[in-house]
């Protein structure tokens, strides 16, 4: 059964490739999309993670996956219009090696992004990342932290930029998120008036230890249930 406020993750294995191979759903425009990936591994989250999504938001409102439209915002950000013209159910994807998130929502706008916790130290992305404020509380921390913390303010940077629809097209070191490792809500505060992004809330989401998420919504008090999807939940 679909919940109002839920994210849904997968490991994009063997299983969940064949599942949506064996079950084509996508658009002519999204089958061209995945044809155009050189990386066979981005190809495959691609189709995996847009099948599930059809086949979530089919169930959601009754359709066929085949039967879900959708349409794609000035920066790329694809949304459902149901047939009053309004943008509902509201979902956003995330898909990095080894995780795809699915965040479908019934009342809020939303941004979901997940990094892979990896090994670097990533000094060469702090100018590029963070504000000077961010920059600022994150090299006053001991250097054993300080990936982590730089990844944490990744993560709710873009899921908030992801949330606008605006994506990368603005600049994510001018403007500022906390910087502590909290999963309370947020708040933001701009720097340039041009981008307004203090309507929304970011908190941190736990799934997996190998990945940091953060999920972006209008609706302060929204609250998602986090869960593995399975053949059940979609219904199989
Ligand atoms: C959105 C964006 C931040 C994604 O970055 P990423 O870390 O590589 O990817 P993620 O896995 O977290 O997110 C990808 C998903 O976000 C969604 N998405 C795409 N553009 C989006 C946008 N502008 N806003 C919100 N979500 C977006 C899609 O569902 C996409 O999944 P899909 O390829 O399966 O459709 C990045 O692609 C971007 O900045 N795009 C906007 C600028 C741009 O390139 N525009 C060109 C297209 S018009």
């Amino acid at each position: 059964m679909l919940r109002a406020n839920s994210i849904y993750w997968v490991k994009p294995d063997e299983d969940w490739a064949n599942l949506s191979e064996s079950m084509p759903c996508l658009s002519p425009a999204e089958a061209a999309k995945s044809k155009s990936y050189r990386s066979d591994l981005n190809r495959r989250n691609f189709v995996i993670g847009r099948t599930l999504l059809r086949l979530l938001v089919g169930q959601l409102l009754g359709f066929d996956a085949t039967q879900v439209e959708f349409s794609i915002g000035p920066n790329g950000k694809p949304h459902h219009v149901d047939r009053f013209g309004f943008e509902w159910p509201f979902f956003n994807v995330s898909h990095t090696p080894g995780l795809i998130i699915i965040a479908l929502s019934t009342e809020s706008v939303i941004g979901i992004d997940a990094e892979h916790v990896a090994g670097g130290r990533y000094f060469e992305l702090y100018d590029h990342v963070l504000s000077v404020r961010e920059k600022i509380q994150i090299c006053a921390l001991e250097p054993s932290l300080q990936p982590r913390a730089f990844l944490r303010v990744w993560t709710r940077k873009e899921a908030l930029l992801k949330a606008a629809g605006f994506g990368i097209t603005q600049e994510l070191s001018e403007f500022d998120v906390s910087v502590g490792d909290s999963s309370r809500i947020l708040p933001v505060l701009r720097h340039d008036g041009q981008i307004y992004l203090s309507q929304f809330a970011v908190r941190d989401v736990s799934i997996v230890d190998s990945h940091l998420t953060s999920i972006a919504c209008s609706h302060d008090a929204s609250h998602f249930e986090v869960k593995a999807l399975t053949l059940a939940v979609l219904g199989m």
